[in-house]
């Protein structure tokens, strides 16, 4: 990067406000996906007038510009592919309000979700998307993509939450976006429209999150099924009751057995199993309980645990918590990949969806783990594969588009929850192909040099969706 311009940043931030050193810039290259880039510079701005003055330099001498949360991102939304400049929030960590009465936060876009929960604990109010990043995820990340997670059936994900918000467009103007109260009819909604554009309108510097009061009480289950396909119509069933849990969560035979390897058999040994919370009022609690038992029964559970044991239940959601990294140890020489892997469906589908996620994984010869929120019809599937063959990227790569092609026939859409970035982009723009002009117009009109997170969503320019990949086996990524 140019000295001069390097020396501009440094006016803006101080010296302690940025690295060009190449081991630092390196570190920020990659998030949790399968991608990797290369800043020029990496800035740690501490006000919303530093980021105004840094998108005004940024703007004028054309600088890619990619803000950056906790990088625990899956679909590479936080990678530097054009090089430029990482914006990472984490030094914007404060939680400047908390007023109740108001249901409401205001906090800084650097916040750790976990910490904003310890924050409203003693109040009894909590901040509830639980993804499944809480204890290193960003809120500004979070908006960002309209993260959420176990919770989101019965809470809502991110935007469910987001009142109002400060962001600086391209051109370094800060907009108050929004407001500080629970209603608003005035105007275009500018503050969603900031929700899940991953850093391409936009700086996300405050957010005004909407706050819930934490429940009474709360209890689980565990259904063990014959296989996935009972558990999702189970899933459906418990819906249609009508009952409406805190989470629910369904695990395939390849996440139980990662599980109860890497964490020593806390699982039933089964095909496939329904984790259930309930919460509430412990009255409530109780009924809702004795309704999932009963219909998990009905749809052929051959075991139904139930539990209101507070350290039973964090034992099994953090065996559920677990599935992700677990998979990674099931066999030797093989990681799980982030590819197609938060798909989400209307949940009457979800039987024939996780049957039509199994074939796809015979045919192509690759192991798949199927888990994840189903009530909400949120599914996660990871490819296990040995990362450093290229043949196996590519059979992965032919199952992950027939997964996402299945999933948009039976009526889903190819992110729930992580967002595009670039391992969703090449599916998102077949599935989105209406909305696109709409979404390029939008995108000229706030960012028109196309300096904000530059060559993600419609705007991916590989053929397939495997890119830079951050894996040796790829002749681009090694030096
Ligand atoms: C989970 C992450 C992958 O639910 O979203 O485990
Ligand atoms: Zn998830």
């Amino acid at each position: 990067m140019d000295q001069s311009i390097v020396a501009l940043i440094a006016a803006i931030v101080g010296e302690d406000g940025y690295s060009t050193s190449k081991a630092r810039t390196y570190t920020y290259g990659f998030d949790a996906s399968i991608y990797r880039g290369q800043p020029d510079i990496v800035v740690q701005p501490r006000t919303t007038e530093q980021v105004s003055e840094l998108m005004k330099v940024a703007n004028e001498n054309l600088i890619p510009v990619v803000p950056r949360g906790g990088g625990t991102g899956l679909c590479g939304s936080a990678v530097p592919i054009k090089g430029g400049m990482v914006l990472d929030m984490s030094r914007m960590d404060g939680v400047e309000r908390i007023s109740v009465a108001d249901l409401l936060c205001v906090v800084q876009p650097g916040v750790v979700y976990d910490d904003l929960n310890k924050a409203l604990a003693p109040y009894g109010f909590f901040f509830p998307p639980t993804p499944g990043s809480g204890e290193a995820c960003q809120i500004g990340g979070m908006v960002a993509l309209n993260a959420s997670g176990m919770r989101a059936i019965k809470y809502g994900a991110t935007r469910d939450y987001v009142l109002g918000m400060t962001f600086v467009k391209a051109n370094g103007e800060i907009v108050q976006a929004g407001t500080g109260t629970l209603k608003d009819s005035s105007g275009y909604q500018l503050a969603r429209l900031m929700v899940a554009s991953e850093g391409t309108l936009g700086v996300i510097t405050e957010v005004i999150l909407k706050i819930s009061p934490k429940p009474k009480s709360s209890a689980m289950a565990l259904a063990a099924f014959p296989g996935p396909e009972q558990a999702g119509e189970f899933v459906a069933a418990l819906i249609a009751e009508p009952l409406i849990p805190s989470s629910l969560e369904l695990m395939d035979s390849v996440s139980i057995n990662a599980v109860n390897q890497a964490l020593g058999g806390p699982l039933p040994d089964c095909q496939a199993l329904c984790m259930v919370e309930v919460d509430g009022d412990p009255m409530i609690v109780d009924k809702e309980l004795a309704v999932v038992k009963e219909v998990a029964e009905r749809q052929g559970a051959t075991t139904v645990e139930t539990t209101h044991d507070k350290v039973q239940m964090a034992a099994w959601s953090k065996s559920r918590q677990a599935v992700m990294t677990s998979l990674s140890s099931l066999r030797p020489g093989h990681s799980s990949v982030s590819l197609a892997d938060d798909m989400v469906l209307p949940v009457s589908r979800i039987p024939e969806a996780v049957k039509a996620y199994q074939a796809i994984a015979e045919r192509n010869g690759v192991t798949v783990a199927t888990y994840g929120h189903a009530a909400d019809g949120n599914l996660h599937t990871k490819m296990l594969i040995d990362p450093r063959s290229e043949e196996q990227w590519l059979a992965a790569e032919k199952a992950v588009r027939e997964i996402f092609q299945a999933t948009i026939e039976l009526g889903g859409s190819v992110s729930g929850e992580h967002g595009v970035g670039m391992s969703k982009a090449p599916d998102f723009i077949l599935e989105r192909r209406s909305a696109l002009s709409t979404m390029v117009e939008i995108k000229k009109a706030l960012d028109p040099n196309n300096i904000l997170n530059p060559g993600k969503l419609h705007q991916w320019e590989e053929d397939g969706l495997l890119g830079p990949l951050r894996y040796p086996c790829d002749p681009k990524s090694v030096e």
